[in-house]
């Protein structure tokens, strides 16, 4: 399930297993978040980096919730999976010598960001991945086809339930993406409204980590606009965009990890009594970030003139589907890959571009595990629940009560919205009575060294439990 580079990228490695798949799109494959990604592909590619040091980065903007296991395992392969993508065609920027360009982002100790196209590398990836898709002839592809409900009796799942009818499987692969466009100020597109998770919890799955909800902090400010939200990617901030105050002044290290920037601009704008701060583009080509500026100018904007107003938006969700470092889930039969899998590789707070790293990575090594997975003639039975979408309302609620500010009588009134997962997050962000990562808690203000490396599980009754899994 999911057309994005997750499901693309597992759906080509299960059929070159010999796995006969049917790759399942809510939308026509060019339209996923993946696709509208600027962030590139982190990889320990420069002489001077090492996956021990992309390793402890990741640890440390995880801000020591992340299973270590899982961060070895995407440090090291990720090299090897640039390399793989460049082998099937995929035409990463280059240096005039011919090398690989390496981009500094927010977090990163070392030059690691590898992009395809300036910023449009989610183009250029999922490009190549859906021609290589509509190649392979074990690919069957079902687009503009929604999941209902997975198809599971609570113990095993058997495939899913789509709008078209079911569709039985040995194993369900779920690369439905995330869940941060929950949250009403968002930099994803609407879609991203967290349906993997709400399914699979439905079916029998676990849930972990909702509580983390990471705020991109360079988003475009321009309430009541449709460009409220346009994502301005944090390369520019490698690249020497400047974060300015209300008078004009620098107040923050630009390339520290991504929580610590959105605070710091939250603090700001309090500070000055702003709705935003500045990102100064100024001294940046236009050339080398050619769908930024294109987004500036069509919002009204001239960034060569002045800077543009910016304040942290909703990003991307650390927590999803729980799953082991082959994407199996809690529930026999189900698997996870990309934003919508929990595996604890991004801790509380995700490193800038190891998400599509994670992609790659974690995806390889699940389709080998889907591929092979054992089929079983035990019937289950088709279930009555179905799944429903998110008003406005929740999203609005969501994002004023489960933000980057909250506390447990903002988060308390959550606990009855009518959309699940707005209920589970609320019910996790309740139960971590602390500030860690992107969120400050008015109540809690502290980290609790308790808690770190402490996951809020969500099994189906719905009752958090702590597990530690590194
Ligand atoms: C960005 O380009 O700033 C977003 C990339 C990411 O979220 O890793």
């Amino acid at each position: 399930m999911g057309g994005g580079a997750a499901g693309l990228y597992v759906a080509l490695r299960a059929a070159e297993q010999g796995a006969a798949v049917a790759l399942i799109s809510r939308k026509p494959l060019a339209e996923s978040a993946s696709y509208w990604a600027q962030g590139g592909l982190a990889a320990a590619l420069a002489p001077d980096d090492s996956p021990a040091r992309h390793a402890d980065d990741t640890l440390n903007a995880g801000r020591g919730l992340c299973r270590a296991e899982a961060v070895e395992t995407l440090a090291r392969e990720a090299p090897a999976a640039v390399e793989e993508l460049r082998e099937r065609g995929v035409r990463f920027d280059t240096e005039p010598d011919g090398s690989l360009g390496l981009a500094l982002e927010g977090g990163h100790s070392a030059r690691r960001i590898v992009h395809a196209g300036g910023a449009r590398t989610g183009r250029a990836i999922t490009g190549r991945l859906t021609e290589l898709v509509a190649a392979q002839s074990r690919i069957t592809v079902l687009e503009e086809t929604s999941a209902v409900a997975l198809w599971s009796d609570g113990s095993r799942c058997a495939g899913v339930v789509t709008d078209a009818g079911p569709i039985g499987a040995r194993a369900t692969v779920f690369a439905t993406g995330g869940g941060a466009a929950l949250w009403r100020r968002t930099t994803n597109p609407w879609g991203a409204i967290g349906a993997g998770a709400v399914l699979a919890h439905a079916a029998g799955a676990d849930l972990a980590d909702l509580e983390f909800c990471q705020f991109h902090p360079t988003a475009l400010a321009l309430p009541g606009s449709e460009y409220d939200g346009t994502l301005l990617t944090e390369a520019l901030r490698g690249e020497g965009a400047e974060l300015l105050d209300a008078s004009g002044r620098r107040f923050t290290d630009e390339l520290a990890p991504r929580d610590q920037v959105a605070e710091a601009i939250l603090d700001r704008i309090e500070a000055d009594r702003a709705a935003h701060v500045r990102l100064d583009l100024r001294s940046l080509a236009a050339e080398r970030f050619p769908n930024v500026f294109a987004a500036c100018r069509a919002a009204g904007l001239d960034p060569h003139r002045e800077p543009v107003p910016v304040a942290p938006a909703a990003h991307y969700l650390m927590g999803g589907i729980v799953c082991d470092l082959d994407g199996r889930a809690s529930l026999s039969g189900l698997f996870a890959v990309g934003e919508c899998a929990c595996s604890g590789v991004h801790g509380a707070n995700r490193l800038a571009s190891n998400s599509l790293t994670e992609c790659f990575v974690f995806g390889a090594r699940a389709a080998i595990a889907a591929a092979s997975a054992p089929s079983s003639d035990a019937p289950v039975r088709l279930p009555k629940w179905r799944f429903d979408p998110p008003t406005a309302a929740t999203r609005e609620a969501v994002w004023r009560r489960a933000g980057p500010r909250r506390e447990a009588a903002t988060l308390e009134p959550l606990l009855d919205d009518p959309y699940p997962l707005a209920r589970l997050v609320a019910r996790v962000a309740l139960d971590r009575r602390e500030s860690r990562g992107p969120h400050r808690r008015a109540d809690h203000p502290r980290r609790d060294s308790a808690l770190d490396g402490v996951h809020m599980v969500i099994g189906p009754n719905a009752q958090a439990r702590r597990e530690r899994w590194s």
